[in-house]
């Protein structure tokens, strides 16, 4: 039988943003294949899209992307029910934000792991599924925090940084046969303690925070258009030019003034819900 490849796989899609790109593929009838930390929410999830949207396809997997045995389990799974992969969109995120000195073990190995090592391991993985005939599409959630090197949100931005890169690099690799897009949203406001962190940031944290779901539309525009990298808004755009142009030990007293402000520890979060 004709392997059929129609699928989008998307990590984090019970987090703010991952459901927005549920909700915006969903509603293109688009076939999903969810995963997340919790099995349970991710039931949730399926069956709450199912009964909006009664003809989708929708199929999920829990999965720790911070581990290996994990990874390697959600992908083996993949291949076993001959799920073809249209898209993969990796969502999956930890963002602590505090000076470095303050971290524990577990933060630095988590926050590197599940922003770079496990979205690298979905992005290799997902080439043995996907046609790779030229409409494939790999997307993946960088951020703004990136592109500048950042105080008080060192080791987020440094991943960030470095997941821009290899896609960078997958992009010249796969021409031809994948799209592959880093996306770089400024601030979404989905978790309170984000939404306050927008608010501590007054006027400028307004002017770079877009919704979930214009991000989520952005994103997917752009990796269609097969665009190496997608800054998401005019005010972003505005802040990646003065990030070229200003100094940089100007641009770290800037940054270091106003990231000290507030700290954000989502790690010891559980996931969503048991
Ligand atoms: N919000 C912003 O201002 C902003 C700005 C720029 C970039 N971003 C990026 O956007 C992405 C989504 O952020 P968000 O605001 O939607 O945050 P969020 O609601 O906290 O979502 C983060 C997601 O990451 C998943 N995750 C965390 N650790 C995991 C692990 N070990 N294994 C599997 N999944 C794991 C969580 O899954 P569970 O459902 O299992 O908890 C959750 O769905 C992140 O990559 C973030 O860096 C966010």
């Amino acid at each position: 039988m004709e392997q059929s490849y129609r699928f989008t796989l998307i990590t984090g899609a019970c987090g703010g943003l991952g459901s927005a790109f549920c909700e915006e593929l969903a509603s293109r009838g688009e076939p999903l294949f969810l995963t997340g930390r919790s099995e349970a929410v991710l039931r949730a999830r399926a069956e709450d899209l199912r009964a909006r949207y009664p003809a989708l396809e929708v199929r999920f997997r829990a999965a720790d992307l911070a581990d290996e045995e994990s990874r390697l389990a959600l992908l083996g799974e993949l291949s076993t029910q001959g799920i073809g992969l249209k898209r993969l969109v990796y969502v999956a995120g930890i963002d602590t934000q505090m000076a470095l000195g303050r971290y524990d073990e577990a933060r630095v190995v988590a926050q590197c792991r599940v922003n770079l090592e496990g979205a690298v391991s979905l992005l290799r993985g997902a080439l043995s599924l996907s046609a790779l005939d030229g409409n494939t599409e790999l997307l993946a959630v960088g951020s703004m925090s990136g592109v500048s090197p950042m105080p008080y949100f060192a080791l987020y931005s440094a991943t960030k940084k470095a997941l821009e890169q290899v896609c960078a690099g997958l992009h010249e690799e796969l021409r031809g046969r994948a799209k592959v897009t880093c996306v770089l949203p400024g601030s979404i406001p989905t978790r309170d303690d984000i939404k306050e962190n927008i608010r501590s940031h007054g006027f400028i944290g307004r002017l770079s925070a877009k919704s979930p779901r214009a991000v989520a539309v952005a994103s997917l525009k752009a990796v269609r258009r097969n665009r190496r990298r997608k800054i998401v808004g005019g005010w972003n755009h505005l802040i990646y030019l003065c990030s070229v142009l200003c100094p940089t030990s100007l641009r770290m007293r800037f940054i270091a003034r106003m990231w000290k402000r507030t700290e954000k520890d989502f790690y010891g979060g559980p996931p969503a819900a048991q």
